[in-house]
């Protein structure tokens, strides 16, 4: 059963005025049916954007999470934190945290477990860099990463999470992977799901694509069999561009 699934990344961007304002949009084009629609907002606007989608089909995320889940750690936000606040989501190991706060395959993999602990779901974001495109190590990297975040989790578990395949090149420049490239990719990783827990797991676990997903791509991306929607960031902050972004994953069909 294919679960198609938009998520807005919002990065670092926004405050309350404008998101109540986005927020609200989303809400009317996620009408009642169509695609999971998610929103993940910074950890300030969370609670402003739980307010504004209370009662529609739009669910909260956030963009990171530390693993421990209190103590002595200031700045630092927990998996029970987040669940407190209304998400059901939370990003985890985005490129954008892997190069500039040092984020690693191990601490992607500790981040995922506490969020599956409390109940949260991980959107687990691997992808390779322009240089490791180029020099044609991009399936070893995205191999080992996604091995990295995974390893040691039952299957149980896997039904919890989802994955974004997020080119590194293709994040914020307007250079999005053709759909035949991503298709590629999230039928590899796919495969490698499929041979680390199983063809049932691999089968239904949404893998979505992020860079530079847009209004006049999506269609494109989303019809690829193993694209199960998107991580969309620049797109996301621009209501009418993910509404039609969540129109295009509306359009495909949910089972397989
Ligand atoms: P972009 O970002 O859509 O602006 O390329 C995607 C992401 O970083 O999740």
């Amino acid at each position: 059963m294919r679960t198609m699934i938009v998520a807005g990344n919002w990065k670092l961007n926004l405050v309350s005025e404008s998101a109540v304002e986005l927020a609200g949009k989303v809400v009317k084009s996620a009408g009642g049916d169509g695609p999971e629609v998610l929103l993940c907002p910074s950890f300030t606007l969370l609670h402003t954007v739980c307010e504004v989608i209370a009662g529609s089909r739009v669910k909260l995320g956030a963009q990171n999470l530390f693993w421990e889940s209190k103590g002595a750690f200031t700045g630092e936000i927990s998996a029970e934190m987040l669940l407190d606040i209304g998400c059901s989501h939370v990003i985890i190991g985005h490129s954008e945290r892997r190069q500039y706060f040092g984020e690693t395959d191990a601490s992607v993999r500790r981040k995922t477990q506490s969020a599956l602990l409390a109940g949260l779901k991980p959107v687990v974001c691997v992808g390779e860099t322009l240089d490791e495109r180029e020099e044609g190590s991009s399936k070893a990297v995205v191999e080992h990463q996604v091995n990295g975040a995974l390893e040691r989790f039952k299957p149980e578990d896997l039904s919890n999470i989802v994955i974004a395949y997020e080119p590194i090149w293709a994040i914020g420049t307007g250079k999005t992977a053709t759909p035949e490239t991503a298709q590629q990719m999230h039928k590899m990783i796919r495969k490698l799901i499929g041979n680390m827990f199983g063809s049932e797991i691999s089968d239904g676990i949404p893998i979505l694509y992020g860079g530079s997903v847009k209004g006049n791509n999506a269609t494109d991306l989303f019809s690829q069999p193993d694209i199960d929607g998107g991580l969309v960031g620049g797109a996301s902050l621009d209501a009418e561009s993910f509404a039609q972004i969540i129109d295009a994953a509306r359009r495909e069909p949910a089972g397989d």
